[in-house]
């Protein structure tokens, strides 16, 4: 006999258990349970209020997470929202003891906001648009041309297809035809070097010991990110919505 509980089972027992631990019942976005691998209905929100009348789905701040102020910062976004930011830290150092210029060193910064703090797949892509109201072009372009120039090396400066991508992804790995496409169009851009820096100072092997702090770098942001006023997420630009997604990431509607 099978004893391996059926979808409906699975989604029965996480409804009891939602309704017995919380107030609030978190439906999660297509896009996570998916990530799971599973195609299934989501969890009923009407089932569960009907055992628990107190239980109401969530459409204010997740008490799971920490609470943001009303006006993120960028900097507020590092530090209640991004996963560590060793990385990141450690590149725009990286960046800034080469002597870049200080809107490289920024994006150098934040290359990788989207794989810490949003959506991994085509985080360049993400990460690039999340900024692009608040950054100059070049750090826009930069951002987004970092991951697709790591796929390939360029000897001129010395940067080689990083061993860790050979181990993660398999000696035969071959970048998909539309990251090809867009190396041969950055190759010829006239921001290609901007780019290319980035990889340059995108380090993965990081000294343990060197701990880099984010209050190193509030001065190229002050600079360099044109923080909204109103905060991140709530100054009605073109990508106020996806700072939201990411300080209540499980809102109902
Ligand atoms: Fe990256
Ligand atoms: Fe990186």
């Amino acid at each position: 006999m099978n004893d391996t509980p059926t979808l409906s089972q699975r989604a029965d027992a996480l409804e009891d258990k939602m309704s017995q631990e919380l107030d609030y019942i978190v439906i999660k976005s297509r896009l996570y349970s998916m990530a799971e691998g599973d195609m299934g209905p989501a969890p009923n929100a009407a089932a569960i209020m009907a055992k628990n009348p107190k239980a109401r789905v969530l459409m204010g701040d997740d008490p799971r997470l920490p609470p943001m102020p009303a006006r993120p910062t960028l900097i507020d976004f590092f530090k209640y929202r991004f996963g560590p930011a060793a990385h990141l830290l450690q590149s725009a150092k990286h960046a800034m003891t080469a002597g870049l210029p200080e809107n490289m060193i920024l994006a150098s910064l934040l290359h990788d906001i989207s794989t810490i703090g949003f959506i991994r797949g085509d985080h360049g892509y993400w990460g690039a648009q999340l900024v692009e109201p608040y950054v100059d072009e070049e750090v826009t372009w930069a951002i987004r041309a970092h991951q697709v120039l790591r796929f390939y090396p360029d000897p001129s400066v010395g940067y080689e297809y990083p061993q860790a991508y050979i181990k993660a992804f398999g000696a035969d790995y071959r970048p998909d035809d539309y990251v090809e496409a867009d190396y041969k169009r950055m190759r010829n851009h006239k921001w290609y070097m901007s780019g290319r820096m980035i990889t340059v100072h995108d380090i993965y092997s990081f000294d343990p010991n060197a701990v880099v702090e984010l209050e190193e770098f509030t001065d190229v942001i002050g600079r360099h990110f044109r923080q909204p006023e109103q905060g991140l997420g709530f100054d009605n630009s073109p990508v106020a919505h996806m700072w939201r997604a990411m300080i209540r990431p499980a809102k109902y509607l």
